[in-house]
C-alpha cells in the first residue's frame, strides 16, 4: 500500500483532515503526517482534540481519535513528524510516497508553497512533490479571496498542483455536516486515486432521468 504525506495548517477545516486520515487509514494506506503549529490551535477549537505536548503524545492522540472513528482492522499506519524536522523521510524525493495533501490550507502556506519558501516541513514536501511531479492536492480555505491568493493559487495548478478548495456542493442534499466533509474528502481521494464511496456521484448514485431540469 501507498504513503502520502498530509499537511495539516491553520485554515479552518480541520474535521476534513481528520476524515481524510482515517479514510486513508482504514483503506490501508499509510499517512506520514506534520500539522503546523497554526493547524494545531485550529484543531483543537474545531475538533476539540488536544493532541498534547510532545511529539509521541500527539502522534498517539492522533491514532486514538482515528481509531475511534474507524475502528482498526487492516489499517495504515500513521506517523507525526515535527513540522521542523527537515530531516523527515518526505523531505527528500528519494523517500517514495505517492502524492501529499495540505488540508486545510491556510493562504500562508498557499503563498509560500506558490513561491518556493520550503521553511518548514510542510513546504519543503509540497516543493519536493512539485519537483518530483508526484500528486499534490492543496486544499484552500479563505473567503473572500484577495488577488494575491488567487495568483497563488494560478501559479500552483501551472506548476501541477490539483487545487481543490472547500467548497461542498448541495446538489446531492447533504443532511449533515459530515455528508458535507465526505464530500470534499472523497474528492480529494479521487485525486490521490484512492477508491471511496464517501460521497454521491452524479449520474452513477441517481438513475437517468431522476433529475429533469425545467425546459
Ligand atoms: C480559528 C482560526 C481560524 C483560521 N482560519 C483561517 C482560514 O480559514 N484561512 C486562512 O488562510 N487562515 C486562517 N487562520 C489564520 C492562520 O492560522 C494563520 O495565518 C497562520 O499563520 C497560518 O500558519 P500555517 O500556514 O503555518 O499553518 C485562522 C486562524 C485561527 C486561529
Amino acid at each position: 500500500m501507498a504513503v502520502f504525506a498530509v499537511g495539516i495548517t491553520g485554515g479552518s477545516g480541520a474535521p476534513y483532515a481528520l476524515r481524510l486520515l482515517g479514510a486513508l487509514a482504514s483503506s490501508g494506506h499509510d499517512a506520514h503526517v506534520v500539522i503546523s503549529p497554526a493547524g494545531e490551535k485550529v484543531l483543537q477549537l474545531e475538533t476539540g482534540l488536544r493532541l498534547g505536548r510532545t511529539l509521541r503524545e500527539k502522534e498517539d492522540a492522533l491514532t486514538r481519535a482515528l481509531e475511534l472513528v474507524e475502528g482498526r482492522e487492516g489499517r495504515g499506519t500513521l506517523r507525526l513528524f515535527d513540522p521542523m524536522n527537515l530531516a523527515a523521510p518526505i523531505s527528500s524525493g528519494s523517500f517514495p510516497s505517492a502524492g501529499m495533501v495540505i488540508v486545510p490550507c491556510s493562504t500562508g502556506t498557499l503563498g509560500r508553497v506558490a513561491n518556493g519558501i520550503s521553511s518548514n516541513l510542510i513546504e519543503r514536501a509540497a516543493d519536493v512533490m512539485l519537483k518530483e511531479r508526484r500528486r499534490l492536492v492543496v486544499v484552500p480555505r479563505e473567503t473572500p479571496l484577495s488577488e494575491i491568493h488567487l495568483r497563488n493559487m494560478l501559479a500552483l495548478r501551472q506548476a501541477g498542483a490539483d487545487i481543490l478548495p472547500a467548497m461542498p456542493a448541495f446538489y446531492h442534499r447533504p443532511r449533515t455536516i459530515a455528508d458535507m466533509v465526505d464530500m470534499i474528502v472523497g474528492r480529494i481521494l479521487d485525486r490521490l486515486g484512492v477508491e471511496n464511496s464517501l460521497f454521491y456521484r452524479w449520474g452513477k448514485d441517481t438513475a437517468a432521468g431522476d433529475v429533469q431540469m425545467e425546459e
